[in-house]
């Protein structure tokens, strides 16, 4: 059975593309077979992954408006170890065709079930905002990952986020829940991080991930060269987290059975999927 997950925060630059590289990277470090998702017109994640989003004829904007076979699409990431779905900048067009299209939300997901078998984890790396392919990703993925920045701020939008969730699993897919929510690029120094961290920890209890991801420059320098931290600097704290947080997620889910019941009102880690965030209140 493959797992798949939404990396998702319509916030910018907090880390998704980051965690979807380096996750995947993870993951597949440690055997297991994994695809990348860049649902993101920027297309970071194919980049980031040593694909050139330029040089790609064949993109995920392909597989969801043409409904071209995703086998066709596939690219390998040699330096990570994983399949890619790459995308590029034609994908912001698809924003907009798809809205006139049958089973607008269910593109990804129907395309993702003709390969699904291959694999044993999906990441799929979602743009900064709550748009139709964020739909998509949703409707495809059992569980949100939710990277997020400890900073003043940084639970604004969480709401709009957590309904949208709720809204899709009400309508579109009774299955989804928040996976985790991971901290990152986290500076223990700063005070605030601790205080926006002790938020998340009573909000979100079990699904926040134990690991977190600390500010690393080896992480930022990392796609510039194409490569996941792992190759990049194996060493490096940016790498030992990702591998952490890999062998944390592989952990959670040791020993469990698919959920064949369909409506997951709380997940492996225990965590409901309603939660109450109070707007700005940090
Ligand atoms: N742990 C970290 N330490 C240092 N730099 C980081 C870390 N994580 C991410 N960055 C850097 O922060 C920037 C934003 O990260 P990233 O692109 O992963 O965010 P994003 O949420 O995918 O952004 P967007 O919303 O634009 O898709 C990038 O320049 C990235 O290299
Ligand atoms: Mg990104």
């Amino acid at each position: 059975m493959s797992r798949t997950f939404a990396i998702t925060n319509q916030k910018g630059g907090v880390g998704k593309t980051t965690t979807s590289v380096n996750l995947a990277a993870a993951l597949a470090h440690e055997g297991q077979t994994v695809l990348l998702v860049d649902l993101d017109p920027q297309g970071n994640a194919t980049m980031g992954s040593g694909i050139d989003k330029n040089e790609q004829e064949i993109t995920i904007y392909d597989v969801l408006t043409e409904q071209i076979e995703p086998s066709t699409a596939l690219v390998r990431s040699e330096e990570g170890g994983f399949d890619v779905l790459p995308a590029n900048g034609d994908l912001t067009a698809a924003e907009v065709e798809l809205l006139d299209m049958m089973m607008k939300e269910h593109r990804l997901r129907h395309a993702l079930k003709k390969i699904s078998a291959s694999y044993e984890y999906i990441i799929i790396d979602c743009p900064p905002s709550l748009s139709m392919l964020t739909v998509n990703a949703l409707t495809a993925a059992e569980g949100v990952i939710i990277p997020m920045q400890c900073e003043y701020y940084a639970l604004e939008g969480l709401s709009a986020l957590l309904e949208t969730v709720n809204q899709i699993q009400a309508v579109l897919n009774p299955d989804l829940r928040v996976e985790g929510v991971i901290r990152t690029m986290y500076d223990p120094r700063n005070s605030l991080t601790n205080e926006v961290s002790a938020q998340l920890n009573e909000y979100f209890s079990e699904a926040l991930y134990k690991t977190v991801i600390p500010r690393n420059v080896r992480l930022a320098e990392a796609p510039s060269f194409g490569e996941p931290i792992i190759t990049y600097d194996p060493q490096s704290k940016g790498a030992k987290a990702y591998f952490e947080l890999a062998q944390e997620m592989i952990q959670r889910h040791q020993g469990d059975v698919p959920d064949s019941a369909g409506l997951n009102e709380t997940g492996p880690a225990g965590q409901a999927v309603s939660y109450e965030v109070v707007e700005g209140d940090q």
